[in-house]
């Protein structure tokens, strides 16, 4: 069940009134609920309690690129979860957070020789390698070092994850990974680098995934591979299968996790006892947005309502900068009016203030609203803030925790004086 809830035609976030919210921390700001961000962790953790019980048989890494407030990482950690980065930002972050460093997996094409001495010194659990430049990059800076770097592959299994082409990564056009047909001959070159340890494999074929049929077949493949490296002598202890379940933004039905879960676990397990005698394997996954997508809303103020030659337009305090999915993806969240009103509704585009045709956050709702009114922008909380920018030198929303009754204000509204605050004059 959703946490917001309306109580007597106002709309809460567990039990607190929105209304309150934004009298006490202003517009826009991020809404998000402990309560359903620990209940969604629960969701993955309780199916592996129950299709893995061995101790240290399973991680389930949230992707901090989906939401990586510092209260979020925080809340996750102590729910036992590892961390899955993909810069040397966001590993600072974990550790800011109380995160462990020896449950962090670090993914990404662009590693830098910087974040992988940070990663290195902190002993990071794995690095994900996208490419064979990367291991030769990784094996020197370790040696540098004096350490070893525990890899996995990043295999490119060329399923096709049938989700929005932005966001699907799993294919051969893609710019992910290691090509299947390559990962044999670039896991022998791991192997056979001084500084570096083969430990896992590892794949992500994209995100806002409905159905589990393509990750059970990108599994499918990832165990064909482990048998044909184990037959070279190349032992893999994890086999980590990525983020990508989906969520309902529009009505859609994706995939109960525990339901994934069972079926994942009930593929390895026939193929673990097949051909390893049972010997176990330890998954590892990277949620992000089933994790924290519907636990979060954009609270919004409306400015102004325009009537245009050939729309409507509420214009609100939120915009495009604060949430880019709509103006990047075409992404539709769902509106809710906080305060519910009897008059009859109008259709309205709900715009923000910046200056661009593609500032739109929503289109043709049926709304009842008034000037001052407050809007929620509904499953925001991944890649929501994440990725907020300070387009037109706007401060980025602030950002409360909510856990029951009680309101925690986990980012302070971005004051504008603070915004150029890096930047000097000249001369
Ligand atoms: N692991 C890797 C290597 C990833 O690239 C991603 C997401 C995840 C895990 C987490 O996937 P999730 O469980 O959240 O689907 N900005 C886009 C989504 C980009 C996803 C990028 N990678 C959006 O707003 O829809």
């Amino acid at each position: 069940m959703s946490p917001f809830q309306y109580h007597s035609h106002l709309l809460h976030a567990e039990s607190v009134p929105l209304t309150r919210i934004a009298e006490q921390f202003g517009t826009p700001t991020y809404v998000y609920s402990k309560s359903a961000i620990v209940a969604n962790f629960e969701a993955y953790a309780k199916a592996c309690r129950k299709h893995a019980p061995q101790a240290d048989a399973t991680l389930i890494c949230f992707s901090v690129k989906s939401n990586s407030n510092l209260a979020i990482l925080q809340l996750l950690g102590q729910c036992g979860a590892g961390f899955d980065i993909v810069s040397g930002g966001e590993l600072l972050r974990v550790l800011a957070a109380g995160g462990a460093a020896d449950r962090i997996i670090f993914s990404g094409v662009g590693k830098t020789r910087d974040e992988m001495r940070l990663a290195l010194s902190h002993d990071i659990l794995c690095f994900n390698v996208e490419s064979i430049p990367e291991l030769h990059r990784l094996d020197a800076v370790a040696g540098e070092l004096g350490k070893r770097a525990r890899i996995s592959l990043r295999v490119n299994p060329n399923v096709d994850a049938k989700t929005h082409p932005y966001i699907s990564t799993g294919l051969k056009e893609n710019k992910f990974g290691v090509a299947f047909d390559d990962a044999l001959a670039t896991y022998r070159i791991a192997a056979a680098l001084a500084n570096i340890d083969v430990t896992g494999i590892d794949c992500h074929i994209g995100s806002q995934l409905l159905d589990d049929a393509p990750l059970l077949e990108a599994v499918d493949r990832l165990i064909e591979l482990i048998d044909r490296l184990a037959e070279e002598g190349i032992d893999i202890h994890h086999l980590d299968i990525g983020g990508g379940i989906g969520i309902n933004y529009e009505g859609e039905e994706p995939v109960a996790v525990g339901a994934y879960l069972e079926r994942l676990f009930a593929k390895i397990d026939t193929w673990r006892t097949a051909r390893h005698g049972g010997t176990p394997i330890k998954v590892l996954f990277e949620p992000g947005r089933s994790i924290v997508g519907n636990a979060g809303l954009l609270l919004t103020e409306v400015q102004y309502l325009k009537d245009g030659a050939a729309k409507n337009f509420a214009v609100v305090d939120a915009a495009m900068n604060d949430l880019m999915r709509p103006a990047m993806y075409q992404a539709w969240h769902g509106v809710q009016e906080v305060q519910k009103r009897p008059n009859a509704a109008v259709t309205y585009d709900v715009v923000g203030p910046v200056c661009e045709s593609g500032d739109w956050l929503a289109r043709e709702r049926a709304l009842s609203i008034a000037p001052g009114d407050l809007l929620a922008i509904m499953s925001a909380g991944a890649y929501g803030m994440t990725m907020a920018s300070n387009y037109n030198t706007r401060g980025r929303a602030a950002e409360v925790l909510v856990d029951g009754q009680t309101l925690h204000l986990v980012r302070r509204r971005e004051a504008a004086a603070e915004l150029f605050a890096l930047e000097s004059l000249v001369g």
